[in-house]
């Protein structure tokens, strides 16, 4: 059978987001100058919009202000600092395994919080561990929750999910979806007019959907970080997603998918809808109400 005919390029993943804020940017970036968690934010972050889209979504759905978030995965933390910025009302707790990206958010993206650094704390834990306050928000970014590979332990992580939530709580996950999420792949994106942001789907194994990942960066003087960023872990479909959401206790699941510009880009926006584009790629939104 043929393919459904994409309605717009297939750079899926790749063009996720626009840019962020760095915290450095030598004048000709190198793989000797550069730093990797910098030229990561820059190429698949926008907290900006993630922010906007939060706000709406909950006030759409619970008619007030959300203010407490929990980024899980959160890395530098980025969504995290992005959100107690907006002001004193706003905290937030981020969750991550590696030490090293939390070390960097706290140099970098929590410094220039000033005072208001005392809104969000980190935890270097597991996902899956409870936290000390229920969030309004609870959100997991740029497919992070796919290193759950096993359906039991999926199933483990949308269930905590659920059970640290406030009593009108959401919990919210991107999902990368369309034929070329599946495929055996290499995207390339200029960032910044200053270094080439590297997507490679390296293997993916249609039995297990096991999947293997790694964000490269390249530089004008022809220097490479290779294999910056690299993810072992499981592509879990749309229709798998909602239904692990429905059996953690999720008595409802809203999918948006991001609007594409004429030439076919996502352009940031996303919009509800109950079946969902045909394609090449697109990135959604399953927003899970407690
Ligand atoms: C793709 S990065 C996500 C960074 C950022 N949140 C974003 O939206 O781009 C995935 C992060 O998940 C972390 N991680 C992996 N397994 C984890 C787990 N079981 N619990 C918490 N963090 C985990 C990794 O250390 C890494 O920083």
């Amino acid at each position: 059978m043929a393919p459904p005919t994409a309605q717009h390029p297939s750079n899926g993943a790749a063009r996720r987001h626009a840019r962020a804020r760095a915290p450095s940017r030598a004048a000709v970036l190198t793989a000797a100058t550069a730093d990797k968690y910098d030229l990561y934010q820059r190429s698949v972050q926008a907290p900006q919009s993630d922010v906007e889209f939060l706000l709406t979504v909950y006030r759409r759905i619970r008619r007030r202000k959300p203010h407490h978030l929990r980024e899980d995965f959160c890395g530098t933390a980025l969504l995290a600092a992005t959100w107690v910025a907006q002001g004193p009302r706003f905290s937030a707790d981020g969750f991550d395994l590696a030490l090293e990206p939390l070390e960097w958010a706290r140099t970098y993206n929590l410094v220039s919080l000033g005072s208001a650094v005392s809104r969000i704390a980190l935890y270097q834990k597991d996902a899956r561990e409870p936290a000390a306050q229920p969030a309004d928000l609870r959100c997991a970014q740029n497919f992070s929750y796919q290193v759950f590979k096993a359906r039991n332990e999926l199933l483990d992580y949308f269930r905590s999910a659920r059970a640290s939530l406030a009593k009108n709580g959401l919990f919210v996950i991107d999902h990368y979806g369309g034929y070329d999420a599946v495929e055996e792949r290499v995207e390339e994106r200029v960032v910044d007019g200053s270094f080439t942001y590297v997507w490679d789907q390296q293997t993916y194994e249609p039995v297990t959907g096991h999947q293997k990942c790694a964000i490269h960066f390249r530089f004008d003087d022809r220097s490479e970080l290779n294999e910056a960023f690299s993810y072992d872990w499981r592509y879990w479909s749309l229709p798998e997603l909602r239904d692990l959401l429905f059996e953690a206790g999720f008595p409802r699941v809203d999918v948006y998918f991001e609007q594409f510009d004429e030439d076919g880009y996502g352009n940031g926006t996303f919009e509800k809808d109950a079946k969902g584009p045909i394609g090449a790629s697109w990135i959604a939104y399953l927003v899970a109400v407690r």
